[in-house]
């Protein structure tokens, strides 16, 4: 089997690739755990001043696995969702994000967490967390609100309704959008450019952009624990039979 997460070194800069295309790289717990790894290796290694994230095939990530969901995961500490968005949400070093095709939900909300995110004209973004019985996660429910406004934030996150990447660069979730054939040398150009930057200063001003990391963490928490127990829920098991009964004729 291929590898779900393809890491590779171009100088200082680290770049992670979700690599499923044939389920638009939907994240598995092992990839999870992998993403996690690669990150703490990345932040652990002083040759690495920058990470980029992209994804492979049709699309960035058409989020988490929903097969994944109907095994009503607890997210306690130890779980590979709950490592990663640790990971995430305390990483050190500059994250930049190409993206293109399909982000959803998770596929979006990690954008919150990187520097500088930079798009595919024609991708589309959404978060039907609440359509499939669901609440949002990665402190989005914190992040989002910060970023783009409460009532726009409540459109996002309430309706789920897919957006474009437009629309994604007016509300300030993505830097630049750009042709699909130059998308991953701009993101190598964005994180190389912060690469270059003096690390010290820049690790300091993105600790005093991303504010206290210890609310980020206890959102994570909070939203895990009604995540959880809405993955129990009928709404969740009916949206996901209905999405995964899709060219099966029911
Ligand atoms: N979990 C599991 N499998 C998924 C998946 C997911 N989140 N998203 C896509 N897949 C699978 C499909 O079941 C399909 O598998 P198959 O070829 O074995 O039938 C394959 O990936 C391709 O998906 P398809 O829907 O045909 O691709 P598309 O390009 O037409 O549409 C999306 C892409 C992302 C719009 C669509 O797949 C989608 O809506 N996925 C679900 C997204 C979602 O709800 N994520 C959870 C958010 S919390």
């Amino acid at each position: 089997m291929s590898e779900l997460i393809l890491v590779s070194r171009a100088d200082a800069v680290c770049e992670l690739r979700l690599n499923r295309p044939d389920k638009r790289n939907a994240l598995t717990f092992a990839m999870y755990e992998a993403l996690a790894r690669a990150l703490t290796e990345a932040q652990a290694d002083a040759q690495v001043r920058a990470v980029l994230l992209s994804g492979a095939g049709a699309g960035f990530s058409a989020g988490n696995d929903l097969n994944d969901f109907l095994q009503a995961p607890q997210f306690t500490s130890d779980h590979p969702v709950m490592a990663f968005l640790r990971t995430l949400a305390t990483f050190s070093k500059p994250l930049v994000a190409a993206v293109h095709g399909q982000s959803v939900g998770i596929g979006v909300t990690m954008l919150l967490h990187c520097d500088l995110v930079v798009a595919a004209t024609g991708s589309q973004f959404s978060m039907p967390f609440v359509a499939l019985g669901l609440v949002p996660e990665a402190a989005s429910s914190l992040l989002l609100p910060r970023l783009v406004g409460t009532q726009r934030a409540a459109e996002l996150l309430l309706l789920g309704r897919p957006f474009d990447a437009e629309r994604a660069h007016s509300l300030g979730l993505v830097n630049r959008v750009v042709d699909g054939t130059v998308l991953l040398e701009e993101g190598r150009q964005l994180a190389r450019s912060l690469a270059q930057q003096p690390a010290t200063a820049l690790a300091a001003t993105r600790r005093l952009l991303r504010g206290d990391p210890a609310q980020l963490l206890e959102r994570i928490e909070e939203e895990a624990r009604i995540f959880g127990a809405q993955l129990q829920s009928q709404e969740l098991r009916a949206a996901i039979s209905a999405f995964l009964a899709r060219g099966r004729g029911a």
